[in-house]
């Protein structure tokens, strides 16, 4: 088993502050890296983080490359609720990345499989992810790889649990309004990154986080595979860390 490091801070800020300040080396370390990234309440401060050090002329995006974990099946990108628009609002109109270089699935593709192709193709053709930021969802998925029987391998449509539409609804006007499926890259395909970075907080996430990073490896916690990559970093407030 491989040794998580895990770094702890007192608040959600917090949490954003210190993951940012990974994230920034990593980028003035490499100018052209392949950055995964993640949607969702989380990553937010540390996207706030980003948007403050390029303001604050320590660090440039200019030859970045992003490619998103996931993206609603059904939600076109100037739908408030997909993830490329929240990309797009949340962080890249406010920095300097050439938005030609970013990338999320598309949820709109009239042949979803074929997308899912293209969009393995399209992270193999970038190099492969240097550095994959991920958020954990209650149930313990990663991207929107569900609770399932086998760990998914590339990058694949999914119908999202009950749990993560029920999670996810405080965002559309009712449950009906959330998505029944998204396009997630596999667990494979987040696996194969470099460098996996988690960022979790709040006292609901504790019990998932615990058992994420300390039970057994099994695809009905999607996201204990973790415990297997041999660079994984977990940024979590002290409450998502109460029961470790
Ligand atoms: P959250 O979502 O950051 O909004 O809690 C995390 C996730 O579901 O992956």
């Amino acid at each position: 088993m491989n040794q998580i490091q895990i770094f702890s801070a007192p608040n959600a800020a917090a949490v954003g502050k210190i993951a940012a300040e990974m994230i920034v080396a990593a980028v003035n370390a490499k100018r052209d890296a392949v950055l995964g990234l993640a949607t969702g309440s989380t990553p937010l401060p540390l996207y706030g983080e980003l948007v403050k050090a390029y303001r604050a002329g320590e660090v440039s995006f200019r030859g970045i490359r992003t490619v998103n974990l996931d993206e609603y099946v059904g939600l076109s990108e100037t739908h408030e609720q997909s993830y490329r628009y929240f990309m797009n609002e949340n962080l890249f109109k406010q920095i300097d990345i050439d938005l030609s270089n970013t990338f999320v699935p598309n949820g709109t593709a009239a042949d979803s499989a074929a997308a899912c192709d293209a969009y393995e193709a399209r992270i193999e053709a970038l190099g492969g992810i240097d550095l994959q930021l991920l958020g954990i969802g209650l149930n313990g998925h990663i991207g929107f790889n569900e609770p399932a029987d086998t760990f998914s391998k590339r990058t694949h449509v999914v119908e999202l649990t009950e749990s993560t539409r029920e999670a996810n609804k405080r965002f559309f006007a009712s449950i009906d309004n959330v998505p029944t499926q998204a396009i997630t890259m596999g667990i494979g395909t987040i696996f194969a990154a470099k460098k996996l970075v988690l960022v979790c907080t709040g006292e609901k996430k504790a019990e998932i986080l615990k058992r994420s990073l300390t039970g057994d490896v099994d695809p009905r916690v999607p996201a204990s595979i973790l415990q297997f990559h041999p660079d994984v970093t977990v940024f979590a407030d002290e409450a998502a860390l109460k029961l470790i």
